[in-house]
Formats: structure tokens, sequence, C-alpha cells
């Protein structure tokens, strides 16, 4: 298996199997199919331009890809400590492999290289259990609950909100040490 940043090269592939997410799995995603067909190629080729702030991980099977994951930082300049984790889907017929454990792990270990991030933050519809599993394995708790983020034709879900702290320092009023000896 591969991983990788996508790129905007990457498109065609991408955006085919993002389609195949959303039919798939609408309440995992909250985005309507329709609105995503109805996106240019060159809006959806833009979105896969990796920045300071965001980058798309592919996982490749004998050069097919076969699974995604979205990473990005909070728009604010004082919420750039917070990364946000989106998007993980794997097809089907390649599920149970470690994909998404591959590509999670890629995420994690490219957060860990760098100390400006805080904490990893990510939302998960509540009956979305394999997600929960997976996501639960690395460490991330769950933290709140919205009731009835979004509705889906008639149906409301709820969704989980998710976080995973990356890293405490000792000068931190807020870091877990001290937390323990007070
Ligand atoms: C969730 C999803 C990404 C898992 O992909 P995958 O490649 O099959 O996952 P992996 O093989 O890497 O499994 C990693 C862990 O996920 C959990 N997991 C995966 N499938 C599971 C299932 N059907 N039931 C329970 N736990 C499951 C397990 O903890 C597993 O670890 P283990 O194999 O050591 O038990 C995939 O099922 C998927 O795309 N689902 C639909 C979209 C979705 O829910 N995305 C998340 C949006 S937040």
């Amino acid at each position: 298996m591969t991983i990788r940043t996508l790129t905007p090269a990457d498109v065609e592939e991408y955006r085919g199997l993002r389609l195949v997410a959303l039919h798939e799995q609408p309440p995992a995603f909250g985005t309507p199919a329709e609105k995503e067909e109805k996106l240019a190629i060159e809006a959806v080729a833009s979105r896969l331009q990796e920045s300071e702030d965001t980058y798309f991980l592919g996982a490749f099977l004998e050069g097919i890809l076969v699974g995604i994951i979205r990473f990005s930082r909070f728009d604010e300049a004082n919420e750039k400590h917070r990364g946000l984790v989106a998007g993980l889907y794997v097809k089907p017929p390649f599920r149970r492999r470690g994909v998404a454990r591959a590509l999670v792990t890629e995420v994690l270990h490219r957060a860990r290289r760098d100390s400006s991030l805080r904490r990893i933050h990510l939302t998960v519809v509540t009956d979305q259990n394999a997600a929960i599993h997976l996501y639960q394995s690395f460490g991330f708790c769950i933290y709140g609950t919205e009731r009835e983020a979004f509705s889906i034709e008639g149906r409301f879900y709820d969704e989980h909100l998710m976080e995973l702290p990356l890293q405490t320092k000792a000068s931190d009023g807020n870091s877990l040490s001290q937390a323990k000896a007070k």
C-alpha cells in the first residue's frame, strides 16, 4: 500500500472516489452528492492543492486510489493549534485491510512532527461504529454529542465530537501533569 499526499493531478480519481463515498454513505459526510457533482472539476482540483493549513492523503493499492482522508487546521489565527480530520473513506471491497488505519496513522505522524499543533478534532455520526472504533483505537475520546447536527431527507443525525491531544507542555497551565498535581 502507498500513502501519499494527493495533488490536483489526482483530481479525476479523487472525485470518483469522493462521489462513491457520498452516494454510499450520505450520513457519514453530511454533504449531498448532488452538490459535489455540480462542482466544476477545477474547483475540486484546487481543493487538492496542498497548503500550510490543509492536505489530502490517498491510499493506493496496486496504483488504484482506494482510500482518502483530509487534514486541515482551524481557520482563525488563534485557532491554528487545532487540526481537523474529515472525509475518511475506504472503498468497500478494500475494507478491513488496514487502509483507514494507515491513513490515520500518517496524519497523526505528520501532526506530531508539527510542534505548533496541540490537538486534533473530528466529528462522526453516532451510528458510524466502524469509524468510532477506529478513532478510539488511536486514543480519540468523545467529549460531546451534537444532537440533530444535520438532516437528510427528513431524518436527523446526531454527531459525536471527538478529540486527541497531541502534546502537553510543562509550561502550560492546562497540561495534564499540572492538572493531576492539583
Ligand atoms: C470507517 C472506515 C473508514 C474503516 O476503513 P477500513 O479500511 O475498513 O478500516 P481498517 O481496516 O483500517 O480498520 C481499522 C479499525 O477500524 C475499526 N473498524 C473497521 N471496520 C469496522 C467494523 N466494521 N466494525 C467495527 N470496527 C471496525 C476497527 O477498530 C479496526 O481495527 P482492527 O482491524 O484492529 O479491529 C470504512 O469502514 C468506511 O469508509 N466507512 C464509511 C465512511 C465512514 O464512516 N467514514 C468516517 C467518517 S468520520
